[in-house]
């Protein structure tokens, strides 16, 4: 098995191509720019739903020239067949980020979650199936372990969902298993806890929380905390989920028709991330005086999630090398550029 060093001389030595949907996106963007920086050929496909035309000048503006000459970008939505279609058409690796997130935005709108998650990842999923590409690799969600109270989670045990956004990210597993075992289409699940870094965004009701406590801390608002800050989550920054696409879409076969947790293997309370944060902020000269502000427990949040990664260290040589602290202190000079006070 190659580690992720070798896969990505590998990939330098013969180039591919890949389609990244929700390109524009937090996670779709840093793929993009990591790919380009591997000299890969890339189309993109997003329909600015909760994207930006920005986070792609910012990737133009990091790769050279020639690399973001390999760049196409379809501008498109996935509820369309025929552009999905299209999109996949001569790619190689397929890696399908394209879904509206959030979990209260699923439950104050469950219909235009289901849309983009479920009828946009199956014309995905047909598409990519169609244009016979070699791997499928697709954003998966730690939302689906739902009530499972067991700690770390394992792949295999997982709970009743909590919100219509896990069901949509279970009915996309659900699909995932369907289409190895009737079309010998197979698939990866990469079940993603908590992704943060560069370009994530920090506005809207929507936003996660590191960007939005963040953004708080900077322009000296008031961060809420939901519950009693014990709540705890394995966060994940985002150059450990970009190194688990590229190795899960240049895997074996036998690590396919898989799902996977993307994660570190570790627990942070809210408590332990706000000071982490502010610590972060005090280092780039910012001081916080204010308190956290304690509110409600927020519906369909589950109390603590932590992952056991180890199917993919042995299946797939998964090796996170950003902890969380360094991942916040990495991410801090793009929130001081981007935040507007
Ligand atoms: N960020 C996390 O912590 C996290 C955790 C679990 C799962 N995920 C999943 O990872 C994926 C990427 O998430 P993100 O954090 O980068 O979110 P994001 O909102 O930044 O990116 C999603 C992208 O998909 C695009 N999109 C949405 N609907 C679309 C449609 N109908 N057609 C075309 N494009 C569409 C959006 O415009 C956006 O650019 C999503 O599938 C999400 O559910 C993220």
């Amino acid at each position: 098995m190659r580690t992720f060093e070798q896969v990505k001389n590998e990939l330098i030595q013969s180039p591919k191509i890949w389609l990244v949907t929700g390109v524009a996106g937090f996670i779709g963007s840093n793929l993009l720019e990591a790919l380009l920086k591997l000299d890969q050929q890339v189309v993109g496909l997003d329909n600015f739903a909760t994207g930006y035309q920005k986070n792609l000048d910012e990737v133009k503006g990091i790769v050279t020239e020639s690399q973001w000459q390999k760049f196409t970008f379809i501008e498109g939505d996935i509820r369309d067949f025929d552009t999905c279609h299209h999109a996949c058409s001569g790619i190689d690796y397929v890696l399908h980020q394209a879904a509206l997130g959030s979990v209260p935005r699923s439950i104050a709108d469950p219909i235009t979650s289901n849309a983009a998650n479920v009828t946009g990842f199956l014309n995905m999923l047909e598409a990519a199936k169609q244009a016979k590409v070699k791997s499928f690799t697709y954003a998966a969600s730690s939302s689906t372990y739902g009530d499972h109270p067991a700690l770390p989670k394992v792949e295999e045990n997982i709970g009743n969902p909590l919100s219509p956004y896990a069901v949509t990210k279970y009915v996309n597993e659900l699909y995932a298993n369907v289409y190895a075992r009737t079309y010998d289409f197979k698939c990866i699940g990469l079940r993603y806890f908590n992704v943060f870094g560069r370009r994530q965004d920090p506005d809207g009701a929507y936003a996660a929380v590191i960007p939005k406590w963040t953004a708080s801390m900077i322009k000296g608002e008031d961060v809420f905390v939901n519950g009693d800050g014990e709540t705890s989550r394995d966060f994940c920054y985002i150059d450990n989920t970009v190194q688990m696409n590229i190795l899960a879409a240049t895997g074996s076969e036998e690590a396919k028709n898989e799902v996977y947790n993307v994660a570190l293997g570790d627990r942070t309370t809210l408590n332990e991330l706000y000071a982490s944060i502010k610590a972060a902020l005090v280092d780039n000269g910012i001081d916080i005086d204010k308190e956290p502000v304690y509110r409600d427990f927020r519906a369909g949040d589950v109390r603590h999630s932590q992952a056991d990664i180890s199917k993919a260290k042995e299946k797939l040589q998964f090796n996170p090398q950003h902890r969380v602290q360094q991942g916040i202190l990495d991410a801090m000079p793009w929130y001081m550029d981007n935040v507007k006070v």
